[in-house]
């Protein structure tokens, strides 16, 4: 009973889940442990949705290997998180500052957006029915909490962090205004799935938090639909924001749901017992003020295992970021993350 999915859905949440990426995808036994529906309820795919995976020249989409990774989360009756649908990162180099003018390139992202999110709207319904059957035999007095359906990364990482926008192609063509028609793009492709922002250095109050805050409670006073935001939380050992619970609560007070969407906690190697002991107590911490925040709706780890951490490609002598380890043992972190869920 006492594993990671089971315990946030008994303590009212929607999800636990891991995020993945298609090479993972030929190792069984990691194969087998993300399928463990009992440890992850909820699946997002790292890379293959993204706008460079799957509009690689205009107007010509490929869904192949996002409908693998989509495919796998209904095969095991895991819920899928879409991400994402307009970032200004792992773009195709068609989509270039100076190539469109303000109209052309808000009808791209309208066009981008509607065609990405249908294409997975019968994905997520059937998602949403077959994962109910699990659910309903864990915790029967509690089916209707879960009763919903699951959600797309519609904008990532929109701002610096002074909480200003970052001068993406797409601020810099359209100002704010992609934001919107992003947003209402996806609501039309599918009224059902949850439509957040996204972004990192948002786990604790300051600048960068007060500008998602801010946005939010200007999009939904315009009437855009918006329902919930994400905080990524790629943080460090020794260094989980001590306003992270207060921060979460600040967003749920906007009227949306939270999610913890990218979470993982990295160290300077190597990993020793002090570290990976402080790594359990940063994971307690995270997962226990989620479970404080009613509107916090689920947390995803940026992959379960160091073996496929996106950690160590980017932060040079840094890693072991994630609750299980290279060879897919768990560490203390996984013992972390039931304590927050059960604290
Ligand atoms: O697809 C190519 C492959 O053909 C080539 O052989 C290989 C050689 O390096 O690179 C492959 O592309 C890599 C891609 O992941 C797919 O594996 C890129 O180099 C690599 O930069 C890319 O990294 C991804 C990163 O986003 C890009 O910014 C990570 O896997 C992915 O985990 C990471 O995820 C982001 C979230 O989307 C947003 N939040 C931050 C998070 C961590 O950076």
């Amino acid at each position: 009973y006492c594993q990671l999915s089971r315990l946030a859905i008994a303590a009212g949440k929607r999800y636990f889940g891991s995020a993945t990426d298609n090479p993972e995808l030929s190792d069984s036994p990691y194969v087998a442990q993300l399928g463990n529906t009992a440890d992850f309820n909820q699946i997002t795919e790292g890379n293959s949705m993204k706008w460079d995976a799957t509009e690689p020249s205009r107007g010509t989409f490929t869904f192949a290997n996002g409908d693998v990774v989509a495919n796998l989360a209904r095969s095991k009756g895991q819920l899928l998180r879409g991400h994402n649908c307009v970032w200004h990162s792992q773009l195709p180099g068609w989509v270039t500052a100076g190539n469109f003018n303000n109209a052309t390139l808000l009808s791209i992202v309208q066009n981008h957006c509607n065609t990405l999110v249908s294409h997975y709207r019968g994905q997520m319904c059937q998602l949403y029915f077959t994962s109910l059957e699990p659910m309903i035999t864990n915790s029967p007095s509690d089916v209707t909490v879960h009763v919903t359906t699951d959600s797309w990364d519609v904008v990532n990482e929109p701002f610096n962090d002074d909480g200003t926008f970052r001068q993406s192609v797409f601020f810099q063509t359209t100002g704010t205004a992609y934001i919107a028609t992003a947003l209402r793009a996806a609501h039309d492709a599918d009224p059902n799935t949850k439509l957040y922002i996204n972004d990192f250095n948002i786990e604790g109050t300051g600048a960068k938090s007060t500008g998602m805050a801010n946005l939010v409670r200007s999009l939904k006073d315009q009437g855009v639909p918006i329902d919930g935001i994400g905080v990524q939380a790629h943080l460090i050992v020794g260094a989980v924001p001590s306003t992270l619970r207060q921060n979460l609560q600040n967003f749920a007070n906007l009227g949306v749901e939270v999610a913890i969407t990218e979470l993982d906690i990295r160290m300077t190697l190597p990993a020793t017992q002090a570290l990976l002991a402080q790594q359990q107590r940063d994971y307690q911490t995270v997962i226990a003020a989620c479970k404080a925040v009613s509107a916090c709706v689920g947390v995803t780890v940026w992959d379960y295992t160091d073996k496929y951490s996106w950690v160590p490609g980017t932060f040079s002598g840094q890693g072991a970021a994630c609750p299980w380890d290279a060879n897919l043992a768990k560490k203390p972190a996984y013992q972390g993350i039931v304590n927050g869920w059960t604290q």
